[in-house]
């Protein structure tokens, strides 16, 4: 597949110094859903090169902090910024939530995590749920109640049913998808507000 790969969305993340043109997803999404507030304990799952964790960081503020995890090895270009901590790790693989914060818990989960794609619709689609399905199971470890969670997810039948029963533990469910994707793209986002934990 052969995208317009400089398109205006990269040229603007270029100029404006982000690492990636995803940062503009988020911003679609925090401006439209109110998702991050200062002093903010944030969770960035896939976070790798780090426009996220970028605009998040400036988001929460000093007082609040930024966790990123990414299979990739960190980011030095992040390093310099106060509020962020970077592991590099597998988060199929990791369970160890307390060393992060005092109480191993967080006020917004963002997953921008994205599968190895195999170009088949089935095998990509289960992997994209398989990260989210994760998620979902470990919310009551890692999320604060009446926290957030937003994630990117291969949309799918299966992923509808997971995205309903989200609509039981969060009082707010919204399906989005920012101006910012690409056209040939299959993800959504989804925000979940106000957990029940
Ligand atoms: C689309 S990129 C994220 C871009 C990022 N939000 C930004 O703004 O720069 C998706 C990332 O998810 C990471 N990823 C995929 N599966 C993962 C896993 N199991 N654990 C940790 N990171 C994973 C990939 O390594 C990749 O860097």
């Amino acid at each position: 597949m052969t995208f317009k790969v400089k398109d205006h969305y990269f040229k603007k993340a270029k100029q404006e110094n982000y690492l990636a043109r995803s940062i503009y997803k988020l911003k679609e999404i925090d401006d439209k859903f109110n998702v991050l507030s200062k002093g903010d304990n944030v969770l960035d799952l896939g976070y790798f090169p780090g426009s996220w964790v970028q605009y998040t960081c400036e988001k929460v503020g000093e007082k609040g902090q930024v966790v990123g995890i990414d299979i990739k090895p960190v980011n030095k270009k992040l390093t310099n910024i106060k509020n962020v901590v970077l592991l590099e790790s597998d988060y199929l693989e990791f369970s160890d939530w307390k060393s992060l914060t005092p109480d191993g818990k967080f006020d917004v989960v963002l997953s921008d995590m994205a599968p190895n794609t195999t170009g088949i619709k089935d095998v990509d689609q289960a992997r994209s749920l398989g990260l989210i399905e994760k998620i979902i199971y470990e919310l009551p470890v890692f999320l604060k109640d009446e926290g957030s969670l937003v994630f990117k997810i291969f949309d799918s039948n299966d992923a509808q049913m997971e995205i309903r029963n989200l609509r039981k533990i969060f009082k707010q469910v919204k399906i989005f998808r920012p101006d910012s994707t690409r056209s040939v793209s299959k993800e959504i986002f989804v925000i979940c507000k106000e957990y029940n934990a």
